[in-house]
Protein backbone atom coordinates (compact mmCIF):
# COMPACT_ATOMS: atom_id res chain seq x y z
CA UNK A 1 0.00 0.00 0.00
CA UNK A 2 1.46 3.65 -1.00
CA UNK A 3 0.93 6.20 1.95
CA UNK A 4 2.03 10.02 1.77
CA UNK A 5 1.45 13.03 3.97
CA UNK A 6 0.57 16.43 3.23
CA UNK A 7 2.30 18.46 5.74
CA UNK A 8 1.66 22.21 6.39
CA UNK A 9 0.25 24.93 8.86
CA UNK A 10 -2.80 25.09 6.92
CA UNK A 11 -4.13 28.37 8.81
CA UNK A 12 -6.50 27.98 7.09
CA UNK A 13 -6.69 25.66 4.37
CA UNK A 14 -7.35 27.25 0.81
CA UNK A 15 -8.55 26.04 -2.15
CA UNK A 16 -5.16 26.00 -3.26
CA UNK A 17 -4.31 23.10 -1.04
CA UNK A 18 -7.87 21.31 -0.99
CA UNK A 19 -6.83 20.98 -4.73
CA UNK A 20 -3.52 19.76 -3.82
CA UNK A 21 -4.99 17.02 -1.58
CA UNK A 22 -7.48 16.04 -4.23
CA UNK A 23 -4.65 15.86 -6.82
CA UNK A 24 -2.21 13.90 -4.28
CA UNK A 25 -5.01 11.28 -2.91
CA UNK A 26 -5.42 10.36 -6.76
CA UNK A 27 -1.63 9.36 -6.95
CA UNK A 28 -1.57 7.16 -3.23
CA UNK A 29 -3.83 4.49 -1.65
CA UNK A 30 -3.79 6.56 1.21
CA UNK A 31 -3.06 10.03 2.45
CA UNK A 32 -2.34 11.94 5.54
CA UNK A 33 -2.83 15.16 6.29
CA UNK A 34 -1.35 16.70 8.70
CA UNK A 35 -1.39 19.95 10.42
CA UNK A 36 2.14 20.34 11.87
CA UNK A 37 2.06 22.73 15.32
CA UNK A 38 4.50 25.35 15.15
CA UNK A 39 4.87 27.05 18.29
CA UNK A 40 6.72 29.93 17.10
CA UNK A 41 3.95 31.04 15.75
CA UNK A 42 2.40 32.93 18.67
CA UNK A 43 -1.23 33.93 17.13
CA UNK A 44 -2.58 31.70 14.77
CA UNK A 45 -6.04 32.60 13.43
CA UNK A 46 -7.02 28.67 14.52
CA UNK A 47 -6.07 26.54 17.46
CA UNK A 48 -4.77 23.13 15.51
CA UNK A 49 -8.23 21.26 16.59
CA UNK A 50 -9.78 23.64 14.24
CA UNK A 51 -7.98 23.69 11.58
CA UNK A 52 -8.02 19.78 11.47
CA UNK A 53 -11.99 20.02 12.11
CA UNK A 54 -11.63 22.47 9.26
CA UNK A 55 -9.53 20.58 6.90
CA UNK A 56 -12.34 16.90 7.55
CA UNK A 57 -15.09 18.86 7.04
CA UNK A 58 -13.49 19.73 3.55
CA UNK A 59 -12.01 16.25 2.76
CA UNK A 60 -15.11 14.65 3.78
CA UNK A 61 -15.67 12.75 0.00
CA UNK A 62 -12.19 11.68 0.02
CA UNK A 63 -12.37 8.32 1.23
CA UNK A 64 -8.66 7.52 1.34
CA UNK A 65 -7.68 11.08 3.20
CA UNK A 66 -7.08 11.00 7.08
CA UNK A 67 -6.50 14.02 8.74
CA UNK A 68 -3.82 14.65 12.14
CA UNK A 69 -1.79 17.42 13.41
CA UNK A 70 1.57 16.42 14.98
CA UNK A 71 4.51 18.95 17.18
CA UNK A 72 6.94 16.65 16.31
CA UNK A 73 9.55 16.05 13.80
CA UNK A 74 7.50 15.72 9.95
CA UNK A 75 10.26 12.56 9.36
CA UNK A 76 9.41 10.66 12.03
CA UNK A 77 6.03 11.01 12.00
CA UNK A 78 5.88 10.05 8.16
CA UNK A 79 7.72 6.97 9.39
CA UNK A 80 5.65 6.40 12.17
CA UNK A 81 2.79 6.35 9.67
CA UNK A 82 4.79 3.79 7.19
CA UNK A 83 5.12 6.46 4.61
CA UNK A 84 8.09 7.05 2.32
CA UNK A 85 6.89 10.26 0.46
CA UNK A 86 5.88 13.98 1.36
CA UNK A 87 3.76 16.01 -0.44
CA UNK A 88 4.38 19.38 -1.73
CA UNK A 89 2.93 21.86 -3.60
CA UNK A 90 5.02 24.35 -5.18
CA UNK A 91 3.64 27.62 -6.56
CA UNK A 92 6.94 29.23 -7.65
CA UNK A 93 10.80 29.49 -7.61
CA UNK A 94 10.58 30.70 -4.04
CA UNK A 95 9.06 27.78 -3.04
CA UNK A 96 10.64 25.20 -4.94
CA UNK A 97 14.14 27.03 -3.00
CA UNK A 98 12.13 26.29 0.35
CA UNK A 99 11.11 22.84 -0.33
CA UNK A 100 13.88 21.54 -2.19
CA UNK A 101 15.98 22.36 1.34
CA UNK A 102 13.14 20.65 3.69
CA UNK A 103 13.30 17.73 1.51
CA UNK A 104 16.87 17.56 2.11
CA UNK A 105 16.67 18.25 5.75
CA UNK A 106 13.77 15.51 5.82
CA UNK A 107 15.83 12.75 4.08
CA UNK A 108 18.73 13.88 6.01
CA UNK A 109 16.65 12.40 8.64
CA UNK A 110 15.47 9.33 7.43
CA UNK A 111 17.07 8.75 3.74
CA UNK A 112 14.29 6.39 2.82
CA UNK A 113 11.65 9.46 2.51
CA UNK A 114 11.21 11.11 -0.44
CA UNK A 115 9.41 14.21 -1.26
CA UNK A 116 7.53 14.80 -4.35
CA UNK A 117 6.10 17.99 -5.44
CA UNK A 118 3.52 18.88 -7.45
CA UNK A 119 3.28 22.11 -9.14
CA UNK A 120 0.03 25.02 -8.15
CA UNK A 121 -2.99 24.42 -10.30
CA UNK A 122 -3.14 28.05 -12.41
CA UNK A 123 -6.13 29.40 -10.62
CA UNK A 124 -4.29 28.74 -7.19
CA UNK A 125 -1.09 30.03 -7.70
CA UNK A 126 -1.00 33.36 -5.83
CA UNK A 127 -2.82 31.63 -3.10
CA UNK A 128 -1.72 31.47 0.56
CA UNK A 129 -3.04 31.58 3.99
CA UNK A 130 -1.21 34.37 4.73
CA UNK A 131 -3.04 35.97 2.06
CA UNK A 132 -6.40 34.58 3.28
CA UNK A 133 -5.86 35.75 6.49
CA UNK A 134 -5.21 39.81 4.93
CA UNK A 135 -8.30 39.35 2.46
CA UNK A 136 -10.62 38.37 5.64
CA UNK A 137 -9.18 41.54 7.54
CA UNK A 138 -10.17 43.57 4.35
CA UNK A 139 -13.84 42.04 4.37
CA UNK A 140 -13.14 39.83 0.72
CA UNK A 141 -15.66 36.78 -0.13
CA UNK A 142 -14.04 34.29 1.35
CA UNK A 143 -15.57 31.42 -0.90
CA UNK A 144 -13.15 32.41 -3.77
CA UNK A 145 -10.29 31.42 -1.45
CA UNK A 146 -11.35 28.60 1.15
CA UNK A 147 -13.49 25.26 1.30
CA UNK A 148 -17.13 26.21 2.01
CA UNK A 149 -16.89 25.02 5.91
CA UNK A 150 -13.95 27.69 6.64
CA UNK A 151 -16.02 30.26 5.04
CA UNK A 152 -19.03 29.30 7.08
CA UNK A 153 -16.64 28.82 10.35
CA UNK A 154 -15.39 32.43 9.38
CA UNK A 155 -18.36 34.21 8.96
CA UNK A 156 -19.90 32.62 12.18
CA UNK A 157 -16.82 33.94 13.82
CA UNK A 158 -17.05 37.36 12.73
CA UNK A 159 -21.22 37.84 13.49
CA UNK A 160 -20.04 36.34 17.33
O1 LIG B 1 2.36 25.39 5.56
P1 LIG B 1 3.80 25.64 5.92
O2 LIG B 1 3.89 26.54 7.14
O3 LIG B 1 4.60 26.17 4.77
O4 LIG B 1 4.42 24.21 6.31
C1 LIG B 1 5.77 24.06 6.74
C2 LIG B 1 5.92 22.75 7.53
C3 LIG B 1 4.96 22.76 8.70
C4 LIG B 1 5.56 21.59 6.60
C5 LIG B 1 7.39 22.64 8.01
O5 LIG B 1 7.73 23.77 8.74
C6 LIG B 1 7.61 21.39 8.86
O6 LIG B 1 7.73 20.31 8.31
N1 LIG B 1 7.63 21.56 10.19
C7 LIG B 1 7.69 20.44 11.11
C8 LIG B 1 9.01 20.40 11.89
C9 LIG B 1 10.05 19.63 11.10
O7 LIG B 1 9.94 18.46 10.86
N2 LIG B 1 11.09 20.36 10.66
C10 LIG B 1 12.14 19.78 9.84
C11 LIG B 1 11.81 19.84 8.35
S1 LIG B 1 12.03 21.47 7.73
Amino acid sequence: MSTAIYPGSFDPITLGHLDIIRRAAACFDKLYVCVMVNCEKQHPMFTAEQRVALIRASVADMDNVEVESCSGLLADYAVGKGACVLVKGVRNATDFDQEYQMASINRGIHPQLETVFLPASAPYQHFSSTMVREMIRYGQPMEKYVPAPVAEELKRKERS
